[in-house]
């Protein structure tokens, strides 16, 4: 067992432990996806033939993941990581009958109002939804009774004033660890808060992964390894902390009802017969 494995294997985590590790670090977008899908995952009903939108899949491991995992069919769906590249790691893995990547942008989605049994975000939420309006509007694209489940990296609590140093300095490799886009963590409160207000969704479920911050820096060290990072490791900031300001959230939520009209769909004016 090399060292890459014994980071990666670990029995918090078992079906993930099934899937190569190289294929992990090589296809890594940011702290294990898999293993933050397993944990959503083991809180959603999935079951087979579902169809489910996997929203900011960059490089489409969760999407392989829940296919072969549940058996269900997957939109594939990202802005960054384009569908060729993508279509290549689904077929090389078996799973070109369940899952059919795409390019799309999270605030204009291409699917009909009600087609989705799920929605699924990894690492990815943060980016684009911590818009009060936007889970409403990725409601729409949820069967009445459907769920949205998201995994983020957050906060543990709350940043007042100043970024913890450890975080906001260079490490020994140079890096910093708070770029401008850990602006957007928020605590599993502020997610609930967003979520409840959200008027179309049924709050389950907003909690944090139990030692977050291990895996993740456990996650970095094997990546550090591989060296299949173009940045380098966060590993000894998140030692650092211990998890005091940095974990992982997860929210999951079922739509409530059948009506579909939201103001914030790019469409709206479109369907209203308003556009100009
Ligand atoms: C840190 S990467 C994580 C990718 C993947 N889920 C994973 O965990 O490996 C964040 C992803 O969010 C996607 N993303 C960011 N903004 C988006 C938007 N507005 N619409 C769709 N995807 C977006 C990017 O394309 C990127 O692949």
């Amino acid at each position: 067992v090399n060292d890459i494995d014994q980071l990666l294997k670990r029995p918090e985590f078992p079906r993930s432990s099934a899937y190569d590790p190289s294929w992990m670090v090589t296809n890594q977008m940011g702290p294990n996806a898999v293993w933050l899908l397993e944990w959503l995952t083991a809180e959603m009903n999935l079951s087979p033939g579902m169809r489910v939108l996997d929203l900011g899949c960059g490089k489409a491991m969760t999407s392989i993941f829940l296919a072969k995992e549940f058996d269900v069919h997957v939109h594939a769906a990202d802005l960054w990581i384009g569908p060729d590249a993508n279509w290549k790691r689904v077929v090389e893995m078996g799973v070109e009958d369940r899952v059919c990547p795409l390019r799309a942008q999270a605030h204009a989605l291409p699917f009909a109002h009600g087609y989705f049994d799920a929605i699924v975000s990894i690492d990815a939420y943060h980016y684009f939804g911590t818009d009060q309006l936007y889970l409403g509007y990725a409601a729409t694209f949820l069967k009445e009774g459907g769920q949205i489940g998201i995994a983020v990296p957050g906060l543990m609590q709350p940043v007042e004033g100043e970024v913890p140093e450890y975080l906001s300095s260079p490490q020994e490799n140079g890096k910093v660890f708070w770029e401008r886009e850990c602006w957007s963590f928020d605590t599993a409160e502020r997610w609930r808060e967003r979520w409840e207000r959200s008027g179309k969704i049924a709050v389950e479920r907003v909690d944090t992964l139990d030692d977050g911050w291990r895996h993740w820096r456990d996650f970095e060290k094997a990546v550090e390894i591989a060296g299949t990072s173009p940045f380098p490791s966060d590993a000894e900031a998140l030692d650092k902390d211990q998890g005091r300001t940095i974990g992982f959230i997860r929210a999951i939520g079922t739509r409530t009802s059948e009506e579909s009209m939201d103001l914030y769909d790019p469409t709206i004016g479109v369907r209203l017969g308003v556009e100009e």
